[in-house]
């Protein structure tokens, strides 16, 4: 059982024609594939494009595109969210995928990466905490975050302080990886319920 490769979905909300958001996506992505210990999905919310209003006719139209992202959640044993902050809060798109699956991540960990201006988009990350509670996920104390997004990559999608930002990646996977093991046996032995 636990030798079988852990899934991370990396959940971002960040088009192509976002100017800051792909290059952190590309890159955490990057790192977590070199990491060696995850199968990683990227699940795009802006891409899924789920409606706004959680309701059932809202469900209806959507099914297609919401039971295709569901079962992507559903899949993963961790999670990364990659954010921007938009006046001190996450992107609705991101949000919103969060609201429409209240419990495909119950059980599991989870750990940030956030962008923005001077404050790292760290004032999103704790908002981000306060929901996934609510959901019964863990929400893990180490991540990665960048200051002056727009300024912090360079042409080849590296970042400024590499062997900083490598470093924190680092940490932080190797925490995921604890978690997703410990919580994956645990939902085995006795499944989490509500
Ligand atoms: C409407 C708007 C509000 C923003 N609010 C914040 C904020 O509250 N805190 C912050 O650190 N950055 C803020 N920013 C900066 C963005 O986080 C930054 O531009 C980031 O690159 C946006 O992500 P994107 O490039 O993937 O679209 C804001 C930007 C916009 C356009």
């Amino acid at each position: 059982m636990s030798e079988d490769p852990l899934r991370l979905a990396v959940i971002t909300s960040s088009p192509p024609e976002s100017a800051s958001g792909p290059l952190v996506t590309h890159w955490l992505a990057r790192q977590a594939r070199q990491y060696g210990a995850f199968r990683v999905d990227v699940v795009d919310a802006v891409e899924a494009d789920l409606p706004a209003v959680v309701s059932p006719a809202r469900a209806a139209a959507a099914r297609q595109r919401l039971d295709e992202v569901a079962a992507r959640i559903e899949a993963a044993d961790a999670y990364v969210v990659v954010t921007a902050e938009y006046n001190h809060g996450c992107p609705a798109s991101l949000k919103s995928v969060i609201d429409w699956h209240p419990t495909q991540w119950r059980g599991k960990p989870v750990s940030f990466v956030s962008y923005g201006g001077r404050s790292r988009g760290l004032r999103a990350v704790e908002q981000l905490r306060q929901t996934f509670a609510e959901l019964h996920v863990a929400t893990l104390r180490d991540g990665v975050s960048f200051a002056d997004v727009s300024t912090h990559f360079d042409a080849d999608g590296s970042p400024r302080d590499v062997p900083g930002a490598e470093a924190a990646a680092k940490t932080m996977f190797g925490r995921l990886v604890w978690w997703a093991v410990a919580l994956r046996q645990a939902r085995h032995r006795r499944p989490y319920t509500v």
